[in-house]
């Protein structure tokens, strides 16, 4: 094994320039280790997280129960083949179906493998029983991940013509506008996409009888309502699935993120009358792959043992409450979300100051446009947790006043 010889943050960092394919700006530093609601990096300086990776770290950093699930399964089995049965796939296919108003699963590793599964459902869907729809109509604003087709089906303004061209088949309509949806509709179209709470297009949620509109729409011309809950979804909004919210039942539903706690895992779930791929349809080299599947049990068994959303509901509502204290004395505006899906405003092109600033302080939080900040802690997070980051907060804000 090669060992790594240990060297300053400023050597990592020039490796780093040299041999990483430039995709984002990253701040200049290494993280090293994190445990519960806290990351360290190179240096040994602790940052508390409220953004929990994307969304991802729902029982905090380096879980014990998943390390000692990995490191289970590891020694028994990492990968057989996705041709073949094995029993963690089925044991995790059973209790996601439990769980949720969903009876079948097929597992991915991303986000966007989970969606891209949905699109395709969708359109075998539209070949099988809609006489070969296969449009989807989706959001404006909305996200549904970085592949070609997720990409096409997100609704973010920058994209519009990146990557061109698109893949075909997917159209746009404003949020909350059941109207325009309604219009948008042809013998064409098969299935609706949407999240329930919009998460990096500024957390924006949708209104009960707008859902409500789709799901008859659906209902009306035999389509698909997909539900994407990469990020809304197991407990972030304050309920195991935000879908849970409205008091509808999609007939697709896709989760990833928090699902498996930071290891790479995700899934789309559907009805049994929706069982509708042939061999060759579907599939992946990590599909159901054991030692994903031991992480997933391992993580949404202790997010259900501790009831995790019920702390999201809680912790959440007391940070909304004291953002609205702080919105009375800093320009803070717009405090909105669900759960621990949290996000305000700043003045118009701040927002990645105010992130930097934060940082500096030893506080991750999540920039998200211009001037939006978005809180996704993990759901471990407790009120101790939230007065010492407001207290940070509130340090950065003075000096913006
Ligand atoms: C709602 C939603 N869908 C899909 C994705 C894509 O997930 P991934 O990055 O794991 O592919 C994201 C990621 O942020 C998301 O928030």
């Amino acid at each position: 094994m090669l060992q790594m010889e240990k060297t300053k943050t400023n050597d990592w960092l020039a490796k780093a320039e040299q041999s990483v394919l430039f995709t984002a700006n990253r701040p200049n530093m290494v993280i090293e280790r994190g445990e519960g609601m806290y990351l360290w990096d190179m240096e040994g300086k602790r940052y508390l997280d409220f953004v929990g990776g994307w969304a991802v770290a729902s029982l905090g950093h380096s879980p014990k129960v998943l390390a000692d699930a990995l490191t289970r399964q590891a020694a028994t089995l990492v990968h057989a083949s996705p041709g073949f049965h094995n029993q963690p796939m089925i044991a995790f296919a059973e209790l996601l179906t439990r769980i949720s108003c969903m009876d079948k699963v097929f597992f991915g590793s991303s986000g966007a493998e989970a969606n891209e599964s949905a699109i395709k459902l969708a359109r075998k869907h539209g070949a099988v029983h809609l006489d070969g729809a296969y449009e989807i109509i989706a959001i404006s604003g909305g996200f549904h991940g970085r592949t070609l087709a997720t990409m096409s089906a997100s609704g973010k303004p920058q994209w519009e013509s990146l990557f061109a061209p698109k893949v075909d088949g997917f159209k746009h309509v404003p949020i909350n506008d059941l109207d325009a949806c309604f219009a948008a509709v042809t013998n064409k179209t098969c299935a609706i996409m949407l999240e329930l709470v919009q998460g990096e297009g500024g957390v924006h949620s949708v209104s009960e009888s707008y859902l409500y509109g789709l799901r008859k729409i659906c209902d009306m011309y035999g389509m698909l309502l997909i539900v994407d809950e990469i990020q809304t979804g197991m407990g972030r909004t304050g309920k195991l699935f935000a879908y849970e919210h409205y008091g509808i039942e999609p007939d697709v539903l896709t989760v990833g993120k928090g699902i498996g706690g930071g290891f790479p895992l995700s899934a789309m779930l559907t009805k049994a009358k929706y069982d509708l791929f042939e061999p060759g349809d579907q599939g992946g080299t990590y599909t159901g792959a054991p030692l994903a599947m031991a992480a997933g049990l391992a993580v949404v068994g202790e997010l259900l043992d501790r009831n995790l959303a019920e702390n999201a509901d809680q912790q959440g509502r007391y940070l909304k409450g004291r953002l609205q204290l702080l919105a009375s004395r800093f320009p803070v505006s717009g405090i909105r979300g669900k759960g621990l899906l949290l996000a305000f405003d700043v003045p118009e092109g701040r927002a990645a100051e105010l992130a930097a600033a934060a940082l500096q302080e030893g506080l991750l939080i999540n920039a998200l446009g211009a001037s939006t900040i978005r809180l996704v802690p993990p759901l471990i997070v407790t009120k101790e947790h939230i007065d010492e980051m407001l207290a940070i907060l509130t340090r950065v804000l003075s000096s913006f006043k």
